[in-house]
Order: C-alpha cells, then sequence, then structure tokens
C-alpha cells in the first residue's frame, strides 16, 4: 500500500513518496510551507513550459535586433509583434495598467521603464528588457541586459557581477533549503563587490498568475524563510545598483524606477522550477 493516500498528500502525485515524507518532516518542525496551490501539477508544468519557450525565443530574437539609434518603441514593438504571432500576449500589457508591452530599462533606470519613441539606444548605454508572456493562461517572465556600443569597463562589471548574483541565488534555490538562502547568496555577492542591492522589488512566485506568493527577496538571512519545495515556480530578478541602494519612483508617468543617485543599475531575472534534485531554468 501507498504510505501517503491521496487527499492526505501535500504535493501533487507526479511527486515521488519521499519528497512527500520529507515535507512532512519540515511541517512537523514548524518550518513555513508555500500554499498547496503553489506547487504545479503536471499539466501546469506543461504549460508553463510552453509560455517559457516563447518568451526565450523572444529574447532570443531580440538580442539579434538591438542596436545603437534603435528607439525603445521599436523593442515594443517588436515584443508585441513576435509574441501575438506565437499565439501568445505580452503580460505587461495593461497589467496594473502599464501601457506599453515591455520594460527598457536604460542605466540609472532600475526597472519599470517605459518604451518611447523619443528615448534611443546610444553607444555605452545599458538597456534591461524585461519580457513576460502568458500562453494558454500561463505565465513566463525573463530579462537581460543589452550593452549597447562601447560600454566603459566600470558599468560592464557592474552588468557582469549582477549576472553572477542572479545565477548565484539559482544555486541556492534546491529543494529543501529556505527562500532566505537566495537572498543572502545574492546579497553577499553584490556587496563584497561594493554595489547595493535594491529592497523595494522582489522575484515572485510565477506560472498561474503573473506574480504571486511567495516574494522572493534579493536580500536575506541563511536559512531563514519559507520552505523550497519541489513545484515551486519563481523568478530571481536582483537589481544591482552601482551606487547607493536607494530609489525613486518618476512621479510623471508613475512607473520609471531610478536610482536615487542617478549611478547605474542592472538586473538579469529566471524564472525557475524546484525539482526534487535540484533545479530547472524555466526562462533566461
Ligand atoms: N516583468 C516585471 C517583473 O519581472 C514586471 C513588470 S510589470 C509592468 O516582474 F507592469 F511594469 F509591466
Ligand atoms: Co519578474
Amino acid at each position: 500500500m501507498k504510505k501517503f493516500m491521496h487527499g492526505s498528500r501535500f504535493l501533487p502525485k507526479n511527486y515521488s513518496d519521499e519528497a512527500e515524507e520529507k515535507l512532512q518532516q519540515f511541517k512537523k518542525q514548524g518550518i513555513k510551507l508555500p500554499m498547496k496551490n503553489l506547487i504545479r501539477t503536471e499539466e501546469q508544468l506543461r504549460g508553463i513550459r510552453e509560455s517559457a519557450a516563447i518568451n526565450t525565443a523572444l529574447l532570443d530574437f531580440l538580442s539579434e535586433q538591438i542596436h545603437e539609434g534603435m528607439p525603445t518603441s521599436e523593442i515594443d514593438h517588436l515584443v508585441y509583434a513576435f509574441t501575438t504571432d506565437h499565439g501568445a500576449i505580452p503580460a505587461d500589457f495593461l497589467y496594473e495598467g502599464y501601457p506599453r508591452c515591455v520594460c527598457t530599462s536604460i542605466n540609472e533606470v532600475v526597472c519599470h521603464g517605459i518604451p518611447s519613441p523619443h528615448e534611443i539606444l546610444k553607444s555605452g548605454d545599458i538597456v534591461n528588457v524585461d519580457v513576460s508572456t502568458i500562453y494558454k493562461g500561463y505565465y513566463s517572465d525573463a530579462s537581460r541586459m543589452f550593452m549597447i556600443g562601447e560600454v566603459s569597463p566600470e558599468v560592464r562589471r557592474l552588468v557582469e557581477v549582477t549576472r553572477e548574483c542572479r545565477d548565484l541565488g539559482i544555486q541556492a534555490a534546491q529543494p529543501w533549503a529556505r527562500l532566505g538562502d537566495i537572498g543572502a547568496a545574492i546579497q553577499a555577492h553584490a556587496e563584497k563587490n561594493g554595489y547595493s542591492v535594491v529592497r523595494e522589488f522582489c522575484g515572485h512566485g510565477c506560472g498561474v498568475k503573473f506574480h504571486e506568493e511567495p516574494d522572493v527577496e534579493h536580500v536575506g538571512r541563511k536559512g531563514s524563510g519559507m520552505l523550497l519545495v519541489p513545484g515551486m515556480t519563481f523568478t530571481i530578478e536582483p537589481m544591482i545598483n552601482m551606487g547607493r541602494k536607494e530609489i525613486f519612483i518618476d512621479e510623471e508617468d508613475g512607473w520609471t524606477v531610478c536610482t536615487d543617485d542617478g549611478l547605474p543599475s542592472a538586473q538579469w531575472e529566471s524564472q525557475i522550477l524546484i525539482t526534487e534534485t535540484g533545479n530547472e531554468i524555466i526562462t533566461q
């Protein structure tokens, strides 16, 4: 007889009895577990992966198109055309009233930069392009940095270290580890390099909704926070500032997030799945 009867199990049937047993042990210790609905079923994973494939193909396509002299509104047009051509919807569009299909955040813009025909990519710029896709109701999310023309070594290093921060966050995201392990790994690497971590924006559960639980903070304490359980899908998307961590939101458009000190900021975002043996990178 199976140890865990259907219905008394926390994990859906695509997970092993060993995983279920492990989870019950942590539960007994009083460690905070994710809500059951954050553990993806096989069917949900199929949909999320399909969505992610489009999102990744879109970023690959954009990486070939982005060039010096391009207005960021053109990136927006490409995102709209590519996504709808693949039978999908740009998740950003009208999300909480956001007016475009993609966020394009240049230099001191931390995130949520709004594409504009008046904003032209120039040599020396770094730009984060953040795209999110809805396909058959499933969500995917990722962002990459692009360096335009000649970028100074200092700024290049910020971009590289930020990518390392994201990757160290992913490495820390292991089954039965804790949410705080991710933030701790990211924060340590950023601060060791003399940079600061933006606190106001987090990674997030993503898959069945655009932004769902948990908040994935990019600072933290090892061994603290929610248990990481196989079947969770969430993003890790550190925003790392060259200077101070403080930010402000543009009052005029209500969206654009900028560094207080005007120094550049970088961000890389991946969506991952916690598996029974480690994790799987769903988008990057
Ligand atoms: N794609 C962003 C994220 O990584 C969210 C953008 S919301 C928008 O979570 F409304 F600004 F598009
Ligand atoms: Co995100």
